[in-house]
């Protein structure tokens, strides 16, 4: 591999690797956690990585502003607002649906970091895509030098962050004596599982990569994957083969749409954060947990098995989610949950039947 693009360190590296006894003990198997859900800048998550590269270039290429699109509540459009905020660039986000009737989770932190939201009344991709071009060409003609990001920073040279961040865990798990089976992660728009395939390919093997879709971004799921991969593979002169055989995405875990959580993904959630003290959010990380969870009751996973923590927990702090966490964990009203001091919180029990 040569040198390869540059990076603008956003956040200290390597993020944390973390042992999760107590949950493993829950779940059956080793679970080790890499916390890319920590960082310096924007509350963190693994859209942080990828941002290291694109401001990199952005500010080579004389951009004065970052343009890009998201669901209303995207994880990667908070990121890149803070990252702008960081690099003085201005930041445009053209988000999915309607304005909501109140700033909460991720669009209050754009706001916070400075950004311009344009909502663009539809979650249709393409159409938001169609909407985020003409943001660009307005800007452009309006005398600003944009630089545009597709989806979830998902470009190749977005990816190349996560070619690095294999080899960041190869050496962690070198150095913990940790020889795992697979690595589970949340996946939407492809740029991270991507990454991570290549550095695999690079490594010449390690343990499976797993990618867990939580949303239809594209049209063809795999393809798009495999495309990034191979462009980041380019973009680092990385000399490997990559086939379709590479792209490992499971969309068996997403439940009936993004952004509904899913029984598995609940459980996770409530089992990480009970036994861990770490919170996962149910649109993202909480369905990557979730399959590894299910995987290692049926015995498809035998650890020890790495959960690849992208971030995302922001979005519990939403009406609509916190609402719906609350249910789950049991809590319902008066408030607050539990009993008297002293006393176990009341309504919370945990389906393997260990208490906390
Ligand atoms: C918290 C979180 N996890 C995982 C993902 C998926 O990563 P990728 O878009 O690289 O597939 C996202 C994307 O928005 C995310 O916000």
């Amino acid at each position: 591999m040569t040198g390869g693009p540059v990076r603008r360190p956003l956040t200290p590296l390597p993020t944390p690797f973390e042992p999760a006894p107590r949950f493993s003990e829950a779940a059956g198997v080793e679970v080790w956690v890499k916390r890319d859900d920590i960082g310096s800048i924007g509350l963190a998550g693994n859209k942080v990585r990828k941002l290291e590269y694109l401001v990199a270039a952005a500010l080579a290429e004389g951009a004065d502003t970052l343009v890009t699109l998201g669901a209303a509540a995207s994880n990667a459009a908070r990121a890149t607002a803070a990252a702008t905020a960081q690099a003085g660039l201005r930041c445009v986000l053209v988000l999915g649906g309607e304005p909501p009737d109140a700033p909460s989770g991720n669009v209050l932190l754009d706001g916070l970091f400075g950004a311009e939201l344009r909502f663009a009344r539809t979650g249709d991709w393409s159409e938001l895509d169609r909407a985020l071009h003409a943001t660009a060409a307005e800007l452009r003609s309006a005398g600003a030098r944009p630089y545009v990001m597709p989806a979830g920073c998902s470009s190749p040279l977005g990816a190349v962050g996560f070619v690095h961040a294999h080899a960041e865990l190869a050496a962690q798990m070198a150095e913990a004596g940790i020889a795992a089976e697979a690595v589970y992660h949340a996946s939407s728009s492809g740029g991270t599982h991507a990454g991570l395939v290549v550095g695999r390919a690079l490594a010449g093997g390690g343990p499976e990569i797993r990618a867990i879709g939580v949303g239809h971004v594209h049209r063809d799921m795999p393809g798009a994957y495999l495309e990034i991969a191979r462009g980041a593979a380019a973009l680092v002169g990385a000399r490997v083969e990559l086939g379709p055989d590479d792209i490992r995405l499971d969309m068996s875990h997403m439940g009936p749409a993004y952004g509904v959580p899913t029984p598995a993904a609940l459980e996770a959630i409530d089992l990480l954060a009970r036994l861990e003290g770490m919170v996962c959010d149910p649109v993202y990380s909480g369905k990557g947990l979730g399959a590894l969870l299910t995987d290692a009751r049926s015995g498809r996973v035998r650890g020890p098995v790495v959960f690849w923590h992208t971030g995302g927990a922001q979005s519990v702090f939403e009406p609509g989610v916190a609402a719906g966490l609350w249910d789950a964990i049991g809590g319902g009203p008066p408030f607050p949950r539990g009993g008297a001091p002293g006393q176990p919180p009341a309504g919370r029990t945990s389906s393997t039947g260990q208490g906390a």
